[in-house]
């Protein structure tokens, strides 16, 4: 029997249109673009505004355009999956929001919390479904509408992260392309270093959470970034020592967008030149899931089909893996 892979047939991001720069944050925090653009590679970032406006919304607008450009009638879709830390609430799910907002219709779908590492699972979770020949359109979003949980008061968070979203649609395929292989990893005890101290069910919403600051995000950053370096490094050459493939091989690199230098040193573990590495941090900053499918929307016309793309992330959980791609299409 042939066996089937999930292909990505299509991809789509959307970023709000408010654009918060350096220059903006230097009169709101004791920072300065100097600081930001050589510690991180960050120039600005995307926000949603608007009362009311949620990651839902960013999601609905990147699915409606996927379902454009895929020639997909909403009521075909059969699962949505939406890899993100900040839900429009805490039930139902973003996903069901989405579908509603998309008219998915026939859609089941649900979230999925891997933080940074989040659309890598979700992408992983969605093939599986396609490759048991059970489901045969998949979409699989991340996206994040970070500033909801960051403390623009923190210099050591804010400057970092953005707003953004992407979407891919998976279909089955018989041919060599697809996803061809994940590794993905996770180590509970990292959280100490990651996380939002409040609003879960250890320690709910209360006035003194509220005053405390603990509904943002909290984040040691130095150790972060110890951890972050190694092990997105040694996943991404993992996967590459067990698929056989050297640096030659590969044509594209897209590494979580979490810091310049992270993605430096992936690359260079690699084996990889920096023409060969999506990057587009200076503009989103860390969209936390939305990173890489707002990476493979931005270089989707100089895609080619068979090229090996390997993905890469590591973040909040703590959360880390690698998935090898052969890229489906020409657009
Ligand atoms: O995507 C999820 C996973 N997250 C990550 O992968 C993030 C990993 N970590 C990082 O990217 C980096 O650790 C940061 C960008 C967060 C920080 O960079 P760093 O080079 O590790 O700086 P640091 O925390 O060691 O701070 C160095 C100095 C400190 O001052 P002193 O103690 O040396 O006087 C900080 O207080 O820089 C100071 N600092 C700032 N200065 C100006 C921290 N934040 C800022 C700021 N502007 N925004």
């Amino acid at each position: 029997m042939t066996k089937l892979r999930a292909a990505i047939t299509g991809v789509q991001g959307y970023v709000p249109e408010y654009i918060l720069t350096n220059k903006e944050l230097e009169t709101m925090v004791d920072t300065t673009d100097e600081w930001i653009l050589t510690r991180t590679g960050i120039s600005q970032r995307h926000i949603l505004k608007g009362e009311g406006k949620g990651t839902s919304d960013m999601a609905a607008e990147a699915v409606k355009g996927l379902l454009k450009k895929t020639n997909t009638l909403p009521e075909e879709v059969e699962v949505i999956i939406v890899a993100t830390v900040t839900p429009d609430m805490v039930f139902p799910a973003t996903a069901n929001i989405v579908s509603d907002k998309c008219g998915l219709k026939n859609a089941w779908g649900f979230d999925l919390g891997a933080a940074c590492s989040g659309f890598l699972y979700a992408l992983t979770t969605g093939a599986r479904l396609i490759e048991a020949g059970s489901h045969k359109k998949v979409i699989v979003v991340g996206g994040d509408k970070m500033s909801s949980i960051i403390d623009y008061e923190d210099r050591q968070t804010c400057v970092i992260f953005g707003d953004g979203c992407g979407a891919v649609m998976l279909e089955p395929t018989s041919e060599e392309v697809g996803v061809m292989d994940s590794i993905l990893r996770s180590d509970g005890a990292g959280r100490e270093f990651l996380h939002q101290k409040a609003g879960g069910s250890v320690k709910p919403a209360s006035h003194q959470t509220v005053d405390n600051r603990e509904h943002f995000v909290y984040q040691e950053g130095k150790s972060v970034f110890k951890f972050a370096v190694t092990n997105m490094a040694d996943v991404a050459a993992e996967i590459m020592e067990r698929n056989n493939l050297h640096s030659d091989d590969v044509a594209w690199l897209v590494p979580h967008q979490a810091n310049k230098r992270i993605i430096d040193a992936t690359a260079q573990r690699m084996g990889l030149s920096p023409e060969k590495v999506m990057v587009n941090i200076e503009r989103y900053g860390n969209t936390t899931a939305g990173t890489i499918p707002l990476c493979l929307w931005e270089w989707e016309k100089q895609l080619k089909k068979g090229d090996n793309v390997i993905l890469a992330a590591f973040g909040g959980g703590f959360t880390w893996g690698a998935v090898w791609l052969k890229w489906a299409y020409n657009s």
